[in-house]
């Protein structure tokens, strides 16, 4: 049976540009490349749950603008319902200028919009119907408080991106999850100044969660479920990067697919190794068929 993922969080629209180097200011650089595409933690995320096999639902806001227009009809195309993706009257849609260097690193300005009021009211809960995941990222964490308590009354697994945002916003709504991936930026403003085992420690006792993590790019993911003394450990498919914007965000949302799917939470972090790894080599979200090859060990 397919399963069903629902997001909510960040939809904008990304401005690639592909340079040799990324010089320091004051300077001018020509880019040799420029790509358009749905950017945002949790766009990205609905998209590789589709890529993945899954039916994705995305809950969130862009604006009444030509870029809200763009952002909705790119997710539409890749499959992603927008059914409830609301076109917010006098909003402006965010969005973001990613510089990439030809070693795949990034330089990402993002500009998170105006114009959006905090309310989740609206949010229509009945889409978590029949859903074996929900995923939010801290963007909007409203939304994400109202997702996830309507996730757990429903016994549906909250899993949460812990990316960099201010840290009341962290402390709000790590809480209110399940499963928290955090990346590296987003642990140390949880837990500033922490080791990684206590930081982590931290965000499990908080819930209690059923897993805190970080992610660590090219190195591994470290780890923690109830009960467990030492990190734990996953590694990153050794992969040549050419692009890592989104790998993150791809990671998330193929742990959100692997635990609709029902896969252990070990299991589910090495799935979404591989489908990260795939979109840093690549920078293109993989299929089913890319990170299943991935995992048995093929290129
Ligand atoms: N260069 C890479 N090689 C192999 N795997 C990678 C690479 N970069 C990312 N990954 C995989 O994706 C996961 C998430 O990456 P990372 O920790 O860089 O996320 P992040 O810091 O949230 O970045 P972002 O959200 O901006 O993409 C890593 O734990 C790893 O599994
Ligand atoms: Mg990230």
């Amino acid at each position: 049976m397919t399963a069903r993922v629902v997001f909510c969080g960040q939809a904008l629209l990304d401005h690639s540009f592909f340079l040799d180097e990324i010089d320091a200011p004051p300077s001018k650089m020509t880019a040799r490349r420029y790509t358009p595409g749905v950017g945002g933690m949790g766009a990205h995320a609905a998209i590789a749950a589709v890529r993945l096999g899954a039916q994705a639902v995305f809950l969130g806001r862009v604006g009444d603008d030509a870029n809200g227009e763009a952002v909705r009809d790119a997710l539409h195309a890749e499959g992603v319902d927008v059914t409830h993706l609301r076109r917010m009257p006098g909003a402006r849609t965010a969005l973001s200028a990613v510089m990439i260097d030809k070693r795949g690193e990034r330089a990402i300005v993002t500009w998170r919009g105006e114009g959006f009021s905090p309310d989740a009211e609206w949010l229509p809960l009945e889409a978590l119907d029949g859903a074996g995941a929900v995923l939010s990222d801290p963007r909007w964490p409203e939304g994400a408080a109202r997702i996830f308590a309507a996730a757990r009354a429903r016994g549906i697994a909250a899993v949460m991106d812990g990316e960099k945002s201010e840290a009341r916003l962290l402390m709000d709504v790590v809480p209110r999850a399940d499963h928290v991936i955090f990346a590296e930026r987003g642990l140390s403003v949880w837990a500033p100044a922490t080791q990684t085992l206590a930081a982590l420690r931290r965000a499990l006792e908080s819930g209690p969660l059923r897993l805190a993590a970080v992610t660590r790019g090219e190195r591994s993911t470290l780890w923690l479920t109830p009960g467990d003394t030492a990190l734990r450990e996953t590694p990153s498919f050794p992969v040549d990067a050419h692009n890592t914007t989104g790998a993150g965000d791809v990671f998330h949302g193929a742990y959100a697919v692997a635990v609709a799917e029902g896969q252990p939470i070990a299991d589910a972090l090495r799935f979404a190794a591989a489908a990260g790894a795939l979109r840093a080599r690549d920078g293109e979200t993989p299929n089913r068929a890319m990170v299943d090859a991935m995992l048995a060990g093929s290129p």
